[in-house]
């Protein structure tokens, strides 16, 4: 709230751009024409604003910049974009260990399903199936999960090394290539595991990981073939929830998903199987921080891995940091009913680095950061108000930008002074889109 109130106060700019932020989810034309309409009374309000910034003799190109929850890379090949993630000393990454938490996710799945190998057959067909909801088959974080889904449960396919992570349509009768029947064994018997359904939930419009459309597939799914669907298990729990919501709370039928967002972990008790949790805390905390350190010139793993003179510190069960892809990852954790009862508040921040910074050791600073959807679930009700505990604890004045998930433009149109800010946190609608915001900052 007193952040809020300063923040309004600084700068008339920063109300224009939270109109444009508010009206920017629902469509494309809209929320362009929207955004465009404002452009011209923010480039009056800029220029003065930018005279007053502390920042006025730090060329953007330099000041600090944190790509998060969207590593910048290729979208078919994975390959991580080192330019982008070297784009000055001080950029870095902060996202979270895809593979270890897919693997977690994928057994949490199966060891659910040998718990209840008596019931889960629905139907008796000696086959448990599953559908699966798919994010954005060209995000690494997405592909990840499908695949260590596919590969707990046997249904996974080789292709070109790694296990093949597209969506399969419908493969009631077991008849696709891109998965195939696994087998289980429980007790000395063997079952059968098909994948009868997946399919990447993006909507028209171009939104990816999109949760009413994970609700409308479900329907049309179980209206063909329910009696054959066991589990249910999505790349997240927006797409989770809307599914569970939709169909499998009413008829019993368990839904995994991933992200730990408060809705979801209170589901369990309703039950809704698992989720994990990518330690969003830890992640909200690094992605501001690594600002701060860089703002502040001193070592990066200040307050991370080495405690700070207000005792934050991150032990190493939470994080790693990889040099060489200048990259933070933080670690994940299974959520089931047997511990979900820790997790039911997701915006908590992370005790261990929860102590205010010092206001004079560390002035405030202004940062711009986006979230590429405002309606993305796990960023607008997960991380967005984590960065907004944190943001008050490390003495930044954020602007939050909400995107619509479809278009970098949306996003970059409302960066029209960088001047008038100190650092930059960036969360791309397409991971392959970085140069969209390097070359404004480069200008
Ligand atoms: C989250 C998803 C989210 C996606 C957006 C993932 O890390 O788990 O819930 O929708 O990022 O980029
Ligand atoms: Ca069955």
């Amino acid at each position: 709230m007193k952040r809020k109130l300063a923040v309004m106060a600084m700068a008339g700019v920063l109300a224009v751009s939270a109109v444009a932020c508010g009206s920017s989810t629902t469509s494309t034309d809209s929320a362009d024409t929207a955004t465009e309409s404002t452009d011209a009374a923010e480039e009056s309000t800029d220029a003065a604003a930018a005279d007053s910034a502390s920042s006025g003799e730090v060329a953007n190109a330099d000041k600090p910049l944190v790509w998060f929850n969207r590593q910048p890379s290729n979208s078919s090949t994975g390959e991580l974009d080192m330019a982008a993630l070297n784009f000055n000393e001080n950029t870095y990454y902060v996202g979270f260990d895809a593979n270890q938490g897919a693997e977690l996710q994928g057994t949490m799945v199966l060891d659910y399903i040998e718990a209840n190998i008596d019931s889960i057959d629905r139907n008796g067909d000696g086959i448990i199936g599953y559908v699966l909801a798919i994010g954005d088959i060209g995000h690494n974080d997405s592909i990840a999960r499908t695949r260590g889904v596919r590969s707990a449960l046997g249904t996974g396919v080789d292709a070109d090394g790694s296990i093949n992570s597209e969506p399969v349509g419908t493969n009631t009768d077991g008849s696709s290539s891109v998965v195939q029947d696994g087998t289980i064994e429980v007790n000395g018997q063997t079952y059968t595991v098909r994948e009868l359904a997946s399919q990447e939930m993006k909507n028209s419009a171009g939104a990816t990981w999109d949760a009413a459309t994970a609700g409308n597939a479900i329907n049309t799914w179980s209206a063909s073939f329910g009696d054959q669907i066991d589990v249910v298990v999505s790349n997240n729990d927006g797409m989770g929830m809307s599914m569970f919501n939709a169909w499998s709370k009413d008829n019993s039928v368990p839904t995994f998903g991933y992200d730990a967002n408060s809705d979801a972990v209170a589901a369990i008790a309703e039950g809704y199987g698992g989720t994990i949790s990518q330690h969003a805390d830890v992640q909200a905390y690094l992605t501001l921080r690594v600002l701060r350190n860089a703002l502040d010139g001193v070592d990066i793993d200040t307050g991370i891995g080495t405690p700070d003179e207000a005792g934050n510190v991150l032990s190493s069960d939470v994080f790693t940091y990889n040099a060489d892809e200048r990259s933070y990852y933080a670690l994940n954790v299974a959520v089931t009913a047997d511990n979900y009862q820790d997790f039911l508040d997701s915006t908590v921040v992370y005790a261990p680095v929860s102590n205010q910074l010092d206001a004079e050791a560390h002035p405030t600073k202004n940062v711009w950061l986006n979230i590429y959807n405002a309606a993305d679930n796990f960023l607008s009700a997960t991380y967005q108000p984590l960065l907004q505990n944190y943001d008050d604890l490390l003495n930044l004045n954020v602007e939050y930008i909400g995107g619509d998930g479809q278009t970098e433009s949306n996003i970059t149109n409302r960066l029209g002074n960088p001047s008038q800010y100190d650092a930059f946190a960036i969360n791309m609608v397409k991971t392959d889109n970085a140069t969209s915001y390097t070359t404004l900052l480069s200008q």
